[in-house]
């Protein structure tokens, strides 16, 4: 399978590194130029990853391309490029629309857009795609599990929660220094918060449906401190700064004609 990454940032960084520790066979990937140093370390350390010339080089190198560039690089990276109509295009760039894309890549026939996370590089993400291509959900299901929506606008709204990973961290870390301010030790605080939540998002995932209502009540003991904590928590308008915040962040997407 011949893969190219166009823009080797943050997300292609970890994409690579979970494909090549996925154990695919035959896997051959090649990185645009671009970032020298992250491209240059993949090429370092997977022997079938290639840091290219040029942008164009990876193209005609794959068949499958990921386009990983920051939004506002988008367009003009994509009009520098010479596609091929067998060409598959995976786009990550969050606010570049299939309608776009599709004219951008011309005369690929295949394009759909993709949320990889960082986590693929422990193949531990979830990674929503549209429109679904057999080749691109085969490919993601070896480091995540593809995510199947049916519109652009359903695509977007799963997209604004991926912005809420920095608060996500923000309030983990806040809730560890709080024990670590009634004395637990910092190596002890952290690992216990981390694994109290990921222990907590676990058993939601294994519940069948998954009903996040019936698990918060299940745990919340008649006076007891879930049940507390759940109700002054809500009260104080927490829970609709983080819907505000989206309802914010998902503004940011362009008007879709669906
Ligand atoms: N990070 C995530 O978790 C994530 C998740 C899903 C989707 N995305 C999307 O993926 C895209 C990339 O995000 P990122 O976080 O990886 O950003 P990033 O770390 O800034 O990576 C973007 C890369 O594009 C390179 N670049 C700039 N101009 C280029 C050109 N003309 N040709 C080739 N490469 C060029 C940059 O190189 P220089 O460093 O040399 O400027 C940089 O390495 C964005 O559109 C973002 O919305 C990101």
């Amino acid at each position: 399978m011949k893969l190219g990454f166009i823009g080797t940032g943050k997300i292609t960084a970890a994409v690579v590194q979970g494909l090549c520790t996925s154990g695919i066979d035959g896997l051959s990937i090649a990185v645009s130029p671009r970032n020298e140093a992250t491209s240059s370390f993949l090429a370092q350390h997977f022997s079938n990853v290639r840091r290219m010339h040029s942008n164009q080089q990876v193209l005609d190198h794959a068949d499958i391309v990921c386009i990983a560039v920051r939004p506002d690089q988008a367009a003009h990276v994509l009009s520098q490029l010479r596609f091929r109509e067998d060409h598959i295009v995976v786009s990550f760039v969050s606010f570049l629309t299939c309608h776009e894309l599709v004219r951008a890549v011309a005369p690929a026939r295949q394009s759909c857009r993709a949320i990889p996370l960082p986590s693929v590089i422990h193949h531990t993400c979830p990674i929503p795609v549209f429109p679904a291509i057999g080749p691109v959900m085969d490919l993601f299901s070896t480091i995540g599990q593809p995510v199947t929506v049916d519109n652009e606008t359903q695509l977007h709204a799963l997209w604004t929660l991926t912005g809420l990973i920095s608060p996500f961290y923000d309030l983990l870390g806040s809730l560890s220094d709080w024990t670590v301010s009634h004395g637990v030790r910092p190596d002890t605080a952290s690992q216990f918060t981390a694994d109290l939540f990921q222990s907590l998002a676990h058993a939601a995932r294994q519940s069948d449906p998954i009903a996040f209502d019936a698990l918060a009540h299940h745990a919340a003991t008649p006076n007891g401190m879930n049940e507390q904590a759940a109700h002054e928590i809500l009260a104080s308008g927490a829970h609709q700064a983080y819907r505000q915040a989206c309802d914010r962040l998902v503004q940011r997407f362009p008007i879709l004609d669906e």
